[in-house]
């Protein structure tokens, strides 16, 4: 096991307290020897117990096991969407639902990591910058853990469930003025010139390990197959690397055959990556100002866009960018049809797969998996702001009246 950065290729050791590359600023990805891995991996395990973050600890690289903080995150249900599946014209369309979390959002799989490397390295204090689900997940972890936790979150932009949750479970909140990106800037400095304090945002390499657990996860309920897409939200663009890593480490072990097509959605009003595939680009340009409805998503300088592009372009995947408006009818269309709540940012996937299928770039026999992200709780205002009102009624007579209408 070590730390490799992606652009220069350095190597350094395990257990070094490095966010970023050393030699040239690159980003940091931990490695292992598919020799080491088939060595940690219990196949028969592997097979009986049920799908959770820590099933695939082989995969992770914690070295102390007895300091693993979890709140039981991972296990989420793998949905068989027929309904939906008509709707978006594709053969066999799956949802994994990481709304189902502890705190509602796939951050969690992530923080169980990045949090007990926190107390291997000895922190007492973790910080972030967040849209709110990163915030609330990080919170709620370093209460379980007793750590000191710091957030700084975009003012007036968080939406009201992950605000309510960061605060709840009690981390120092600070609002800044400004968007996502520069309260990212503003955290690193931070961390940089406080020592003590130990920064969880998907630059740290180590929350990604957990992350990979929905690739081993998509894989273990298809049983042990792998789909030939996997739709993704995009917003720091860690996720869809993670998920792609899942599938690799996977493949490099035997333990499944091939990687999926990984399919990068953003939002219209935020999309540098998507300008980068679809252009041809290996760098791209940030956004000044991005806006979107799934803020979430509201991201216009993804710190993690070269691992995003690299994960597209190595499986043979692409980029596509939704309105607003396309976002808010796929998330009535989840709703609906199947049951499944998820906040703007998740629809994406939905309304991102109905464009490619719409443009002949996902085949209509394909089977395809969206990772909706989080849960419909998080943002209850924009839920509400997006569906009827309810009709009121004062008497049983009206109520019986406004039934009859359904
Ligand atoms: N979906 C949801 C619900 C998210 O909260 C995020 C990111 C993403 C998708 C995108 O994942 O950044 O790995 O590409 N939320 C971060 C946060 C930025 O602060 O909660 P990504």
């Amino acid at each position: 096991m070590r730390l490799e950065c992606i652009e220069c290729g350095g190597k350094f050791k395990i257990h070094e307290r490095f966010y970023t590359c050393p030699k040239c600023g690159g980003l940091l990805e931990v490695e292992f020897e598919p020799s080491e891995l088939k060595r940690r991996l219990d196949r028969k395990r592997l097979r009986a117990e049920p799908p959770s973050v820590w099933k695939y600890h082989a995969f992770i690289p914690i070295l102390d096991e007895s300091k693993i903080v979890s709140l039981g995150e991972g296990g989420t249900p793998l949905y068989r969407c027929d309904r939906l599946a008509r709707e978006v014209r594709v053969r066999e369309l799956y949802v994994k639902f990481e709304g189902a979390n502890p705190t509602g959002s796939f951050k969690d799989r992530g923080m169980t990591v990045g949090i007990t490397k926190a107390l291997e390295l000895g922190a007492r204090t973790v910080a972030c910058a967040s849209t709110g689900n990163t915030s609330a997940s990080l919170a709620a972890y370093a209460a379980k853990a007793g750590l000191r936790c710091v957030v700084l979150l975009p003012k007036g932009k968080v939406a009201r469930g992950k605000l309510a949750q960061t605060l709840v479970y009690g981390a120092r909140t600070i609002a800044i003025k400004g968007n996502f990106d520069q309260a990212l800037a503003l955290v690193r400095r931070i961390c940089e010139e406080r020592k003590d304090i130990y920064l969880l945002n998907s630059l740290n390499p180590f929350r990604l390990q957990g992350q990979k657990s929905i690739g081993f996860e998509i894989a273990d309920q298809l049983g042990w197959k792998v789909p030939d897409r996997v739709v993704v939200p995009m917003g720091n663009c860690a996720n869809i690397w993670a998920i792609y890593k899942g599938f690799f480490e996977f493949d490099a072990v035997g333990v499944t055959k091939g990687i999926p097509a990984m399919m990068g959605i953003q939002a219209e009003g935020a999309k540098p990556i998507v300008d980068a595939v679809k252009g041809g680009l290996d760098k791209f340009k940030p956004v000044k100002k991005p806006e979107t409805i799934a803020t979430a998503i509201r991201i216009g300088n993804p710190v993690n866009g070269p691992k995003a592009i690299r994960a597209i372009r190595t499986s043979r995947g692409t980029a596509e960018a939704v309105s607003d408006k396309e976002i808010i009818k796929a998330q009535k269309s989840m709703a609906r049809l199947e049951g499944i709540g998820v906040e703007p940012a998740s629809a994406s996937t939905i309304a991102g797969l109905k464009k490619l299928v719409r443009q002949g770039a996902v085949k209509r026999d394909e089977c395809v998996v969206c990772v909706a992200t989080g849960c419909v709780l998080k943002d209850p205002e924009e839920a509400m702001k997006v569906a009827e009102r309810p009709r009121v009624a004062l008497s049983y007579e009206e109520a019986l009246k406004k039934i009859e209408r359904v």
